[in-house]
Formats: C-alpha cells, structure tokens, sequence
C-alpha cells in the first residue's frame, strides 16, 4: 500500500516559487487502479514522481506498506523504484535500438538479461514480427506497445501512467486500454492512471480522484453509466461522468 501523507511540493526557480502541491493525503491499495484526473498544471505529473521516488516533497511523507520513505536510505529508495515502471505520454524510447533491444534495456540496466522473457512479452503486446525493428518505423500505438512490453520486464508491482494515451488517436487509445486490461488480469499490478482524459480513465479505473491547483478536490468511484451532457468546471464535469 502507499500512502500520501499531507504532502506538498513546492518548486523554487531563481525568486519565483511554484506550489505544484498543497497538502495532498490519500492511499493507494494493493492491485487496485487508481485515476488521477485533472487540468494541465495541476500537479498530476509531480504527484506520480514523487509516488516514484523520483523527488521528494517539500513538506509531509510518502509511506509505502506503512514505511516513511523519507527515512529510507538511498538504497532502499533504489530497490522500491524497482518495483514500478512508468509509461509516458511520448513512449520514451531509444530510437537507436531495435524494439527487442529497448524492452530489455530496463534488465540490461541491472546487469540482468532474460531473453526469453522480452519475447513473450513482445508476444503479449502482438509486435514479435516487429522485434528487429526500430522503433522510428512504428506507429504512435506501436510504440505505446514496446513501452508498455518494457515497462512489464522488471515485473513491476506498480505501475505508472502519465497521460499515456494521450499522444494516440481515438482507435489506438482503445486498443492500449484492451491492453491494459490483459496486463491487469495477467499480472496484476498497482495501477496510478494520470489523465486529463475522463473517458479513458473512466474505462480503466475503479476509483478515482480529481485533483485540481495542486489539491485533490473530490473523490469517486466510476460508475460504467453512460453519461452525455456537460456542466461548467472541470471538477463538477469530472464528478459528473465519474460517478453517474
Ligand atoms: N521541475 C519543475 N520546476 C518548476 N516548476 C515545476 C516543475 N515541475 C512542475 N512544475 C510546476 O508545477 C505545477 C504542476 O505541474 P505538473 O507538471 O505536475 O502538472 P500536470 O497536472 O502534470 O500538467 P499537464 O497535464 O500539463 O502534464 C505547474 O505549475 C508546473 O509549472
Ligand atoms: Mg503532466
């Protein structure tokens, strides 16, 4: 479990501070999938970096399976960040490495290498005849599918999605959430799904919160109704196709 104990970030640039967070508490459980919802600039990113490890907060802890990781050694932080895997909204791949290269990568980074286990997933994903290719000569939704393949190589307990269907056409985004679904019945992973896209998120999680000028305003639990009328502000629109 993670918990997100009255945490703020502030970013300080020169004389010019930014408070991307303001004292954000809530739990992620085991296996479920979480939605974090919200408009550009309202800390969503800075939320998932930190659940990460990546950075610290200003003030308040991120406590995973009841351990304050502010008291954690470098080394500690090192074996959690293992456990998760981050997709992103640009696939962050290498282009000068064929596909098969770059969903080993994460393994080869750890002086590990498990061939076999980069084909089956290569396989899960439907890119094996793809395997020499570079990814400059793939689709957006292609690309979106090594990333995700990679991703999974470590056996991640958690996993992390910064807008990563963002980039993608409507048709493609459907295929990566088939995907996703495969990955959580499959592997079951921790899921944290961060979008500004409430159709998406609402097709792929549970429960979600909305977070809004680096607070987190409101929760819900998705309802599977359909819903086809608008309201005024993110927050209320979000709340309304969340949980009708
Ligand atoms: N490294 C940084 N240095 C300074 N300010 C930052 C940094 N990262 C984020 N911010 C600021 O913190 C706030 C939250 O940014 P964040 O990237 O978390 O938002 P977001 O919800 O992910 O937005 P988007 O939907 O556009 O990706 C913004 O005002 C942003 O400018
Ligand atoms: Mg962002």
């Amino acid at each position: 479990m993670i918990e997100i104990k009255e945490v703020s970030k502030t970013y300080h640039q020169g004389k010019i501070s930014t408070k991307a967070l303001s004292e954000v508490s809530f739990v992620v459980n085991k296996k479920e999938s979480l939605g974090i919802v919200g408009e550009s600039g309202s800390g969503k990113s800075t939320l998932l970096r930190l659940i990460q490890l990546m950075e610290t907060p200003s003030t308040g802890d991120i406590l995973i399976d009841g351990e304050p990781t502010s008291k954690w050694t470098e080394k500690q932080k090192q074996i959690q960040k293992r456990k998760m895997s981050m997709l992103f909204q640009s696939f962050n791949l290498l282009s000068n490495l064929t596909v098969l290269d770059n969903v080993i990568l994460p393994l080869k980074l750890q002086q590990r290498k498990d061939l076999d286990k980069a084909l089956e997933l290569l396989e899960f994903v439907g890119l094996s005849e793809q395997k020499k290719s570079y990814t400059s000569q793939l689709s957006g939704g292609q690309k979106q599918r090594v990333a995700l393949a990679r991703s999974l190589i470590t056996n991640p307990e958690i996993l992390l999605l910064d807008e990563a269907t963002s980039a993608l056409d409507d048709r493609t985004t459907e295929e990566i959430l088939v995907l996703l679904e495969k990955v959580k019945k499959s592997y079951e992973p921790t899921i944290v799904f961060v979008s500004h896209d409430l159709d998406v998120i609402k097709s792929s999680c549970e429960r979600v919160l909305i977070i809004e000028k680096g607070k987190i305003v409101n929760e819900t639990r998705v309802n599977q109704k359909k819903v086809n009328s608008m309201s005024e502000s993110y927050s209320e629109k979000a709340m309304r196709v969340l949980s009708l």
